[in-house]
């Protein structure tokens, strides 16, 4: 008898989280427990991650801000990286394998496929998103679509100051 082996990846509820960060946010809306928050829940929540959080922009330039995982880099130039092409292009990136992309800056030699979505302000890019995953292929359009109603919250209910 063969026997099919099926990897079933488990579809994170990004509907359910962005009421959880609207919820948490009524409570405190600054910036700092916000994104700590977020990048805890979706951390928690979505599979085969190794990081999850926040670059902002300050000075021209994006700094490291909340995140759950490993050390990462702490500056990175608009138009450089995952991050920095996502800010410059102002869309969405959808990486599914990061040793394929131009200028990959690689935080975690772990990472394989990365999700990046810009956050606005004003119509102004303020800040990225940015997840990586240990798989190659990781992230699908469902993830794109599911994180930018996420971020369209945190837009929404954040203050950024
Ligand atoms: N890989 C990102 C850098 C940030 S770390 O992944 C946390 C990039 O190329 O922009």
């Amino acid at each position: 008898m063969v026997m099919q082996i099926w990897e079933v990846k488990k579809m994170t509820d990004f509907k359910l989280l962005a009421a959880q960060i609207k919820a948490l946010a009524e409570d405190e809306p600054n910036y700092i427990p916000v994104l700590s928050n977020a990048s805890a829940l979706l951390y928690e929540n979505m599979e085969d991650l190794n990081w999850a959080g926040f670059y902002l922009m300050n000075k021209g330039s994006l700094m490291l801000g909340p995140f759950q995982g490993k050390v990462a880099c702490i500056r990175i130039d608009v138009g450089k990286g995952v991050c920095g092409t996502a800010v410059e292009k102002d869309e969405t990136q959808l990486v599914k394998d990061v040793h394929q992309f131009p200028g990959h800056i690689a935080c975690d030699s772990a990472s394989n496929s990365e999700i990046v979505v810009p956050i606005h302000r004003n119509g102004e890019v303020i800040a990225v998103l940015d997840i990586d995953s240990p798989s190659l292929n990781r992230f699908d359009e469902q993830d794109k679509e599911g994180l930018e109603h996420f971020v369209k919250t945190l837009e929404e209910v954040t203050d950024f100051g």
